[in-house]
């Protein structure tokens, strides 16, 4: 799953076929508000779903018109809300599967994939972020492992 900024969408195409994906689906998020305006009043975010192969499909498959939830940004400026990643990780992975986030910010991913029951790999360039998630995912395996101690 890419998400991409569509004015550089022949960039992001190049990249992908370059490493070998092809599109299968195309996600768009409506949003309640304009994060700017231009020519245009932007109210959606966009992602591609690629693969390699010919991987199983869901059982169910999910909506490609989806709901925007905004996460506030408190972390990171273009930071994702959590719960825009946990339908696409239970979409496309199986519990105790690698989740892995190339850039990874702060870290909304990886806290995701944790909820999920997912392991996750995060990359990041920025140490502060680094910093930012790391802090999260202590919040969250503590979350996970108090509801699998208390279901026990
Ligand atoms: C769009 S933000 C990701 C935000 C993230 N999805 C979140 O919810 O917080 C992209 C991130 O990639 C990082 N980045 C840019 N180039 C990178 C690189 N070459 N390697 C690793 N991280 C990189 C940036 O520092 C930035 O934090």
């Amino acid at each position: 799953m890419s998400f991409y900024g569509w004015s550089k969408v022949d960039a992001f195409f190049e990249a992908w076929t370059d490493a070998g994906f092809k599109p299968v689906g195309h996600l768009v998020w409506q949003k309640g508000y304009a994060s700017r305006a231009g020519y245009l009043r932007a109210r959606h975010e966009q992602a591609y779903l690629l693969v390699k192969g010919n991987p199983q499909r869901p059982a169910k498959p999910l909506d490609d018109v989806r709901k925007w939830e905004y996460s506030g940004n408190r972390f990171h400026p273009t930071e994702k809300a959590v719960s825009i990643l946990t339908p696409l990780i239970q979409g496309f992975s199986q519990p105790g599967s690698i989740v892995l986030d190339p850039f990874s910010g702060s870290g909304s991913t990886a806290v995701a994939a944790t909820l999920c029951g997912r392991r996750y790999l995060g990359i990041e360039l920025e140490e502060k972020y680094v910093t930012y998630a790391r802090n999260r995912l202590d919040g969250a395996s503590r979350y996970v492992r108090g509801k699998t101690t208390s279901a026990a």
